[in-house]
């Protein structure tokens, strides 16, 4: 695979790190300065569709930048240049459909931090690439930070081998509470209806157990769902091989709403978890949006997150196969 490609010039942005060789972000620029529009844009993309998912697979996350991208219609073009198809989301984000295949990317407050996800972990069947689009970037803070997920595996496994290993044999099991959308005024994210896309419970059961998780209605018409066993880690194809920290055990672990165990009950020393989040903050990556930058994720190799921002914000986004 040639490394390097005529329709676009290698950049730098303030915060890439170097990963085990690989430039994080990679950051792709016009070519020539006459060559920023859309339409030279989207023929680059055209002609060079497969040299650019894996320099995606390479480096793991592509910036372009510089392209003068204006809005969530051109941002779509970008999106339908290639051939991937798109996957709905499910999940607690609040979002709203936009247009075609793009969607805001979470509309909880801005003020939130919002933790370090692969996106829809959870769920059987995930996006491989989270492309997002900065339409308003934020006077300060509201970074989108990544974490390549295998550096996450390498520390736990030097720091703690044992729990690791026991929480890969056993699995996991989390849990998670939703309310209803019809009893509460002052909601964080979405009632279960809006996760599931019914208000009728026999129908959100069903839906549930096609998405792995089992539900259980509480008499105040809240729901708690049950997933598991689920894997600590994952190996995937084209990804040398690394064992990425496919899980969401920080994020969920001795919540008020959710819960991470090993799948026979056993508790996670909370001491890991702690630490886990530490190395998680320690190995993330980021980089100051600009007006029109476009981030392409390899979800099956990064974590991403977004940190409290001061308004105006707007960053979009869609998910592919
Ligand atoms: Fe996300």
């Amino acid at each position: 695979m040639e490394f390097s490609c005529k329709d676009f010039k290698v950049g730098k942005c303030e915060g890439e790190k170097v990963v085990d060789g690989e430039t994080m972000p990679l950051v792709l620029q016009p070519p020539e300065t006459n060559k920023s529009d859309l339409d030279s844009l989207l023929l680059a993309l055209k002609t060079n569709k497969d040299w650019f998912e894996q320099m995606i697979i390479k480096n793991s996350a592509v910036l372009l930048r510089d392209f003068d991208v204006k809005n969530a219609q051109e941002f779509n073009e970008i999106i339908e240049a290639f051939d991937w198809d798109d996957i709905r989301y499910v999940g607690p984000a609040p979002r709203t459909h936009v247009h075609k295949r793009v969607w805001t990317a979470n509309e909880g407050p801005l003020s939130e931090f919002i933790y370090y996800h692969h996106e829809m972990v959870l769920i059987r069947e995930y996006p491989k690439k989270v492309i997002l689009f900065c339409e308003v970037a934020p006077p300060e803070g509201g970074q989108t930070p990544f974490v390549p997920s295998f550096k996450v595996t390498e520390r736990m496994l030097e720091e703690f081998p044992e729990a690791v290993e026991e929480m890969e044999t056993k699995g996991l099991k989390y849990t998670f509470s939703a309310v209803s959308k019809n009893n509460t005024s002052s909601m964080r994210g979405r009632g279960w209806e809006d996760t599931f896309g019914t208000s009728d419970r026999t129908e959100a059961e069903k839906r549930a157990k096609a998405l792995g998780m089992e539900l259980e209605w509480l008499p105040n018409g809240s729901v708690e769902a049950t997933l598991g066993p689920r894997d600590l880690t994952k190996v995937f194809e084209g990804r040398k091989g690394r064992r990425m920290w496919f899980n969401t055990v920080v994020g969920m672990y001795g919540k008020e709403i959710s819960s991470a165990f090993m799948a026979d009950g056993t508790e996670i020393p909370e001491n890991v978890v702690k630490r886990c989040e530490e190395i998680i903050e320690e190995e993330s990556i980021q980089f100051k949006w600009e007006k029109g930058d476009v981030l392409f994720l390899d979800n099956l190799a990064l974590l991403h997150g977004r940190r409290p921002s001061l308004p105006p914000r707007k960053v979009l986004v869609a998910t592919c196969k």
